[in-house]
């Protein structure tokens, strides 16, 4: 089979190519390298021994993204990572965000109805559930999103069911992160963002190699067991079988299928510290500051349902998640 990969050379793209070569499926990424550098394809050729496609367009070049398709006939299916992806950024620049995400997306999906590809795996969020929705999150709980990036995909989502409900050849699985962390065990590839990091491991990653000063615990006064926000951290390469699994399911079944993509299980922002500090060897430089608006208490998937019907069982825990961070910080191969 041949998989075409948009945000491939991407933390999430480029693990799950890696997966996906091992498996012994065909792989083309798609990038414009916006958050990103083909260096990633590099490294996923010389972890796997095998060869990719690696093509620069951007998703809003409808053109580039045409001749992507009518360039490489016989591309069963579409995994769509390419997007924005900063929560923070999305609020200052939401234009930026709807139209690189949304306008992204319909170019894509036109493309591959013109060229009779109608398999596609979203990366979509756990941001689509809204706020006041108790946890753990079923698939089937209100959506709603307190900011630009997760309305993007609440709205993405909805236009892909729009879609299959409009067109009975269309499958679909629209699979719902949850905190995606760890890199390869090679160190080679792993999350790689522009500047300050965002998200809280990368933020970790730094500070315990002395490139940032401290960790910010944003609040710990919420109503949890030790105050501080809950999550339910992934490994990215857990995370790339949920895709694999996910590829599988729709190709036997038409229309849109929404599932969670987590462990089911949350750990505090203190936990993550203190497991992270146990596995680096060292204590590290941390301040509490005021909760930041938007931040929710606690959030983390029910799993039962990708259990149920992908076979979908997180293999690696909290320990891992953070050795492999680690490493990936650590071999430098995240700076170059
Ligand atoms: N990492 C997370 O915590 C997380 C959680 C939930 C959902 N997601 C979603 O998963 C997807 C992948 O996330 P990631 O962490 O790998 O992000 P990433 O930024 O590492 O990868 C996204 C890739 O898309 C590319 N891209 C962006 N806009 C593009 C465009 N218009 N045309 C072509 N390429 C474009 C970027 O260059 C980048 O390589 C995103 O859609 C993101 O919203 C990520």
């Amino acid at each position: 089979m041949k998989i075409l990969l948009t945000g491939g050379t991407g933390f999430i793209g480029s693990h799950t190519a890696v997966a996906l070569l091992e498996r012994g499926f065909e792989v083309i990424l798609l990038d414009n390298f916006s958050n990103s550098s083909p260096d990633a394809a590099d490294r996923v050729r010389e972890i796997t021994g095998r060869d990719l496609l690696c093509i620069k367009t951007d998703l809003l070049d409808a053109d580039g993204v045409g001749l992507a398709f009518s360039q490489n006939p016989g591309i069963d299916a579409v995994m769509h990572f390419a997007g924005f992806k900063a929560v923070g950024e999305s609020v200052s620049e939401p234009l930026a965000y709807y139209h690189n995400n949304i306008a992204g997306t319909l170019n894509l999906i036109e493309i591959m109805n013109k060229n009779g590809v109608k398999k596609l795996i979203f990366s979509s969020s756990a941001t689509v559930y809204r706020a006041d929705n108790p946890v753990p999150y079923f698939e089937d709980y209100p959506l709603g999103a307190t900011n630009p990036y997760g309305w993007s995909k609440v709205m993405i989502e909805q236009i892909l069911r729009d879609v299959c409900a409009a067109n009975p050849e269309w499958s679909m699985a629209l699979l719902r992160y949850f905190n995606p962390i760890g890199a390869h065990e090679s160190g080679m590839i792993g999350e790689a963002p522009n500047g300050i990091p965002n998200n809280l491991m990368p933020y970790i990653t730094k500070v315990a190699a002395g490139e940032l000063p401290v960790i910010h615990i944003f609040g710990d006064d919420y109503d949890t067991p030790d105050g501080t926000g809950v999550r339910d951290y992934i490994h990215v390469m857990d995370l790339a079988e949920g895709h694999i699994l996910a590829m599988n399911y729709i190709r036997e079944r038409k229309g849109a299928w929404s599932f969670n993509l987590g462990t089911g299980k949350g750990y505090s922002v203190k936990e993550l510290i203190a497991a992270f500090e146990k596995v680096c060897g060292k204590e590290l430089p941390k301040q509490t500051d005021a909760r930041r608006a938007g931040d929710l208490p606690a959030a983390y998937a029910n799993t039962a349902l990708a259990k149920k019907e992908l076979g979908f069982a997180a293999r690696y825990g909290i320990e891992k998640m953070c050795e492999d961070s680690w490493r990936w910080q650590i071999t430098g191969a995240c700076r170059k």
